[in-house]
């Protein structure tokens, strides 16, 4: 049987590099071999509770981007999570057996506490069971996402061997995290810290324009280079060496190194080099985003077929959860 998969981005903006080559660019290329569902989460994106008037704009943004990165709504469901309501009665029944403490402890959990100490909400503690049920709806066995989703992902799989188990049914694989390159990857942000994140506001998105993005990578934080040869590189250097690694071609990331080794590396060229390989990647994008962004019958019908597709699949999940907790109609 064909392996499912299912993940999703949070509709906060547009897409950074850390979202594509943690997220996207899996999604891209799973979707030749696998069923695959790909949505936006724009109800986890309520938790840090956006202007009303952003909401749409937001999704309509990432689902062109999706879309002019590649996704393909012929071989995968594209969706709006909102558009599959399904969902939230699954992330009730769920609820009832994750358990207040286990939340308590999520890493997430607890670094929006120390981020945004005046709006801790329910739905951040329940976060990662509303995450658990966009999951399990579709019986995933595979779920692409980057480092800091996989404490998320593992509350799943205890979610869904806690329902089998309680219940004394089969009904939900505990699903994999996919890892393309065998290590779950983590883009660093070019200040310095250490992940590219929209709230750590270093982001290099799809969308810069040429001048910006370059601008962003000629500014990122580098040392006085080398004094020895052979030296370990400190956390900077290593970050721009681990975007090198991910945007340009090894023989590119071989020169590079060699020249560090050397001390003969000057930045500035490095970094010249480096907006260079990232615009190859992100500059047709750009251009067909521009393209699709305001076809407004384009994206209606995407996500029409998409919804149609997962809600079919979610409303089965629905239906046996259901009967296995003994809900029955008069
Ligand atoms: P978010 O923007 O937090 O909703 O993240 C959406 C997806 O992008 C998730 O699978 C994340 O793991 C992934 N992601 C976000 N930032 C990074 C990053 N800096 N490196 C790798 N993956 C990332
Ligand atoms: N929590 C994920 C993030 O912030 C987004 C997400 C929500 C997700 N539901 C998902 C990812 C289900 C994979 C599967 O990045």
């Amino acid at each position: 049987m064909k392996q499912i998969v299912v993940s999703g981005i949070r509709s906060t903006g547009h897409l950074h590099l850390g979202n594509y080559y943690g997220a996207l660019r899996n999604f891209i290329q799973m979707q030749n071999d696998f069923e695959c569902y790909f949505f936006i989460a724009d109800y986890h994106s309520l938790t840090t509770h956006p202007d009303p008037k952003d909401l749409h704009p937001n999704v309509r943004s990432i689902l062109a981007e999706y879309l002019a990165s590649g996704l393909d709504p012929e071989k995968s469901s594209i969706y709006i999570q909102s558009d599959v309501p399904e969902v939230c009665e699954i992330f009730t029944l769920l609820n009832m057996h994750a358990y207040i403490g286990e939340l308590e402890r999520t890493a997430s959990f607890k670094d929006k506490i120390r981020k945004q100490p005046e709006n801790v909400n329910a739905g951040l503690l329940t976060y990662p069971v509303l995450m658990a049920a966009d999951i399990l709806q579709h019986k995933a066995n595979l779920v692409p996402v980057g480092k800091d989703q996989l404490q998320h992902l593992e509350m799943t799989r205890k979610y869904a061997r806690r329902f089998n188990t309680i219940y004394g049914a089969e009904l939900f694989p505990e699903p994999d995290a996919y890892k393309f390159h065998g290590e779950p990857i983590k883009i660093p942000g070019l200040d310095g810290s250490g992940k590219m994140g929209k709230s750590e506001g270093n982001c290099i998105y799809l969308n810069d324009e040429d001048k910006v993005l370059t601008k962003k990578v000629m500014r990122a934080v580098t040392d006085q280079g080398p004094t020895e040869m052979n030296q370990q590189k400190p956390e900077v250097i290593e970050n721009l060496f681990t975007l090198m690694k991910v945007v340009s071609t090894p023989d590119t990331v071989e020169h590079f190194n060699d020249l560090y080794n050397k001390c003969e590396i000057r930045y500035g060229d490095m970094k010249k080099q480096l907006a260079e390989d990232i615009l190859k990647v992100t500059a047709p994008i750009r251009e067909r985003y521009k393209e699709i962004v305001n076809d407004d019958e384009y994206l209606r019908r995407v996500a029409a077929i998409g919804a149609e597709k997962a809600r079919e699949s979610s409303a089965k999940t629905l239906r046996e959860m259901r009967e296995i907790m003994g809900f029955k109609k008069f």
